[in-house]
């Protein structure tokens, strides 16, 4: 299978001396803790990122507006969503099968490389309606998400997201359409008419 044979390539030694035991969530704490090890699954990330980039961009700052950036989302996160795409709870059939292509090294050193990417900032279009997207924002999304939409180690980054997959993802959740459950996120968005969301996104997409 072609992915194998690209992610294969690059699961090179990270030469770093002991790599780090655990479930992967254990070993990503080990790993942001220490610099020689995160210095070399940063580089090893790198290396697999090439082929992501064909959507997610260089440096995960994706290339179009349907495919989420990776860039500076925090990593914890990112290795909680390959997880699931991994055991079947977040559907996408492309990147379901990629990442069961992928080792344990691989999906930790993707987490870190992209968790230190900047995030280029996204061009300002309808100032009233991004106005109008912070009132909301502050009243509900900065709760989980931060002031400044930049997530925690639990909850995603989404300041600077593309828009369109801000768009199906709020949707998706509010719709509880399957492709994506989570209870905190569908209480949150139940309630959104689509102008909430139009500017929610218009918002979102803007924070910096
Ligand atoms: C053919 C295009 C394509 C390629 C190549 C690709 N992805 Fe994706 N990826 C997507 C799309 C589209 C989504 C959004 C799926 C959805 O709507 O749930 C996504 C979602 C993700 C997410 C979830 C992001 C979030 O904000 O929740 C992660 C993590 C991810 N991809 C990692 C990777 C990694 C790592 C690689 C390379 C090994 C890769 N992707 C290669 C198209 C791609
Ligand atoms: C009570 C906490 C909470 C609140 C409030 C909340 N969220 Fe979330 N949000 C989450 C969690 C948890 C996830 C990760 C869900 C998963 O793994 O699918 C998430 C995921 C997301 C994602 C997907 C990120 C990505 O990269 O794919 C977006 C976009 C998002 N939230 C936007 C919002 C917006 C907009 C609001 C306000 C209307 C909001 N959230 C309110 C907890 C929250």
């Amino acid at each position: 299978m072609v992915f194998a044979l690209v992610c294969g390539a690059a699961a090179a030694q990270t030469g770093a001396g002991t790599p780090p035991t655990g479930t992967p969530e254990e070993r990503l704490k080990v790993i942001l803790q220490d610099p020689q090890q995160l210095e070399a699954y940063a580089r090893m990330g790198q290396k697999v990122s090439l082929f992501c980039a064909n959507c997610h961009g260089d440096g995960g700052n994706s290339v179009s507006s349907e495919v989420p950036n990776l860039a500076g989302q925090n990593p914890t996160y990112l290795l909680t969503q390959v997880r699931q795409f991994a055991d079947g709870s977040r559907r996408f059939e492309f990147m379901e099968r990629l990442i069961k292509a992928m080792s344990v090294d691989e999906r930790l050193g993707v987490a870190v490389y992209y968790a230190r990417q900047p995030v280029k900032p996204q061009p300002v279009k309808d100032a009233a309606l991004v106005a109008k997207g912070k009132q909301y924002y502050d009243k509900i999304c900065w709760r989980c998400h931060g002031e400044q939409g930049h997530g925690s180690e639990s909850f995603a980054r989404v300041a600077g997201q593309q828009t369109v997959y801000l768009t199906q993802t709020l949707q998706n959740y509010r719709g509880s359409i399957g492709t994506r459950v989570n209870p905190l996120m569908t209480a949150n968005t139940v309630h959104m008419s689509d102008a909430d969301l139009r500017a929610v996104v218009a918002y979102v997409s803007s924070m910096r």
